[in-house]
C-alpha cells in the first residue's frame, strides 16, 4: 500500500519557518518518524511552492488504485485554490485535508477552505502530527 503527502508553499521551510506556530521540526524527520513506524506502507513525499505542481501530481496519482490515498497540506493554497479543489474532486483517490496549526484559532481569513468539501475528512492544529493522523486514517479503512 502507498500513500502520498503532499506540502504545498512555504512548507519546504519546516523547522525554520515561524516555529512558533510550525514547530522546530523538519518534514524530513516527520517522515524518518512516519516511515519508521508505519513500515508497511510506502510514504511518498512531494512538495511544491507552486498550484499547477501540485495540481499535476494528483493528477499523476489520481486513478492509481495502488495508493490508499493523498495526505495534502494545500498550505495558502488552501485558502484560495478553486483548481486545487477541483483537482481534488476530479480524482478517484481519497484526499485528506491536513494542517499543522489550528487555522481555526488564527486570522479570519485562515477560516475558510477551498478544498474541504472535496477532501474525505480534514485534520488541523496537532502539529506535525496531524500528518500521522491522516496516515493513521488512510491506513485503516
Ligand atoms: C497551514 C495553514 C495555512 O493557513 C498556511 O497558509 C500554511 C500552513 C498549516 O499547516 O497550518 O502555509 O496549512
Amino acid at each position: 500500500m502507498k500513500i502520498l503527502i503532499i506540502n504545498g508553499p512555504n512548507l519546504n521551510l519546516l523547522g525554520r519557518r515561524e516555529p512558533g506556530i510550525y514547530g522546530n521540526n523538519t518534514m524530513a524527520s516527520c517522515l524518518d518518524a512516519l516511515r519508521q513506524q508505519y513500515s508497511n506502507i510506502e510514504i511518498e513525499y512531494f512538495q511544491s511552492n507552486h498550484e499547477g505542481a501540485i495540481i499535476d501530481r494528483l493528477h499523476e496519482v489520481g486513478f492509481d488504485e495502488s495508493y490508499a490515498g493523498v495526505v495534502l497540506n494545500a498550505g495558502a493554497y488552501t485558502h484560495t485554490s478553486l483548481a486545487i479543489a477541483d483537482a481534488i474532486a476530479a480524482i478517484n483517490l481519497s484526499v485528506i485535508e491536513v494542517h499543522i496549526s489550528n487555522v481555526h484559532a488564527r486570522e479570519a481569513v485562515r477560516h475558510h477552505s477551498m478544498i474541504s468539501g472535496v477532501c474525505k475528512g480534514v485534520i488541523a492544529g496537532f502539529g506535525l502530527d496531524s500528518y500521522r493522523l491522516a496516515v493513521e486514517a488512510l491506513s485503516a479503512k
